[in-house]
């Protein structure tokens, strides 16, 4: 039996999306699981291995719900485009040069080592269209111990030939041998359906994906109701669906029962588009970051989370321009303000600990039972030295956390592991 103890100031939410302090407390882990917060070590876990982390600060790790790792390489530029010139302009042409497996490498161990060292624990991830960079990717990041879902992106239409499948048939072809080849090949790591988003896929490609899915029961991300243009974009290319969400609601890829999907930003989803949504159970990842840099909008977040929705952040780099979740939860708050104060007086701004809700609890429930620190949850946990963020002032705990959300960037991570395995953070 492997058990160990962390003690530290102890920070995570609820189901009801609280924030929930335990000063000076001992998390326990038995086998990759927890066993619950204790202000006093148990006494028949003297002998676990225990770890005093003085005043350091303990939460469980993020979930990346969204993020391209073939776009990590531009990151910070191209921030004066707006979506669609800015997938011409930047996306497409970086994506290409993944063809090449020495620039993938070199690429992706940038992006594979900044995510380990992050306290994001469980992401998932978009590659690119090229299936030997794609499973150079999975097995770059199985080796972290972080826990992942890699996708090889579909794309045979409405984009330049130089980053084009060739038909439908390569398309969907390269996904069924790249899935069954990957699919029980590694630890940690999974294979994810992923179109890149409806006007780049054709109908074919959609359907030979829907038979794949229901197959091998394989999970499913993209983009949803992002932008306007791509939406009236949909609308032409689907006229037999009334709302984007059935575009691939129409190829089972859209929820439902053992289909577990992502779609990300959900900025401007109709209420039929929710109510699917809702049925289908598809997690909704918000990317704050993103929307503001490609200039999409604001998703209506407390909307979403009032109706009981599943919700994730994502860092969607590169429309995002940090990896970091930590600024993915200030974003998603700052963001709600700007739409409160401009757009819609009803819905009240986010707090910061339904941000971080959404950052652990919300996203990681994608993952299975993770995000916090209850008992039966896997064990995902970040310890972070923030003395660097020096205060003369007394500062309340739950300050001190806003605080900290605020001002990463000057705090360390200090121990990290996911499932209860420790992750090395050199
Ligand atoms: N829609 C289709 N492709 C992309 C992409 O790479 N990034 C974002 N943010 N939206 C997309
Ligand atoms: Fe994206």
């Amino acid at each position: 039996m492997n058990r160990f103890a962390w003690k530290g100031q102890i920070y995570h939410t609820n189901e009801k999306r609280e924030l929930k302090i335990f000063e000076n407390s001992w998390v326990l882990c038995e086998n990759g699981i927890c066993k619950g917060v204790f202000g006093e070590l148990p006494e028949d876990w003297k002998d676990a291995e225990l770890t005093d982390f003085g005043d350091k600060i303990i939460i469980p790790g993020f979930s990346d719900l969204h993020v391209h790792a073939a776009q990590y390489s531009y990151i910070g530029t191209g921030m004066d485009e707006e979506l669609l010139g800015w997938l011409e302009k930047y996306a497409f042409p970086e994506e290409a040069a993944f063809f090449d497996l020495e620039y993938a490498k070199k690429a992706y161990s940038c992006f594979v080592r900044d995510l380990r060292k992050s306290a994001t624990t469980r992401a998932s991830i978009f590659a690119s269209k090229h299936v030997p960079a794609t499973e150079l990717l999975m097995e770059m990041l199985d080796k972290t111990g972080l826990k992942t879902y890699v996708g090889k992106v579909n794309m045979d239409r409405n984009c330049p030939d130089y980053i084009r499948e060739e038909s439908a048939e390569i398309s969907g072809n390269d996904t069924e041998k790249w899935v069954s080849e990957t699919i029980d090949k590694f630890e940690n790591t999974k294979p994810i359906l992923t179109p890149r988003f409806t006007p780049t896929c054709s109908d074919e490609v959609m359907a030979k994906l829907g038979e794949i899915q229901k197959k091998y029961g394989v999970a499913m991300q993209s983009h949803l109701s992002e932008n306007q243009g791509e939406i009236a974009w949909v609308k032409e290319l689907c006229p037999d669906t009334e709302f984007y969400g059935e575009a691939y609601d129409k190829f089972g890829l859209f929820g439902g029962e053992n289909c577990p999907t992502i779609m990300a930003h959900c900025v401007y989803s109709s209420d039929e588009e929710l109510e699917l949504i809702e049925k289908r159970g598809v997690w909704i990842c918000l990317c704050p970051q993103s929307n503001m840099n490609v200039a999409t909008g604001i998703a209506p977040a407390r909307k979403y989370l009032e109706k009981g929705l599943k919700i994730g952040l994502g860092s969607d780099l590169a429309g995002g321009s940090t990896l970091s979740i930590f600024r993915a939860i200030t974003d998603s708050v700052v963001a709600s303000k700007l739409r409160w104060r401009l757009v819609d007086q009803n819905l009240k701004p986010l707090s910061v600990a339904e941000a971080f809700y959404m950052a652990t609890r919300g996203g990681g429930s994608f993952f299975g039972k993770t995000g916090a620190f209850e008992e039966g949850f896997e064990m995902d946990a970040v310890v972070i030295d923030d003395s660097a963020l020096y205060t003369p002032k007394k500062l309340s705990m739950h300050d001190r956390f806003e605080r900290l959300c605020y001002l990463y960037t000057d705090s360390k991570i200090v121990a990290k592991c996911v499932a209860g395995k420790m992750i090395n953070l050199e």
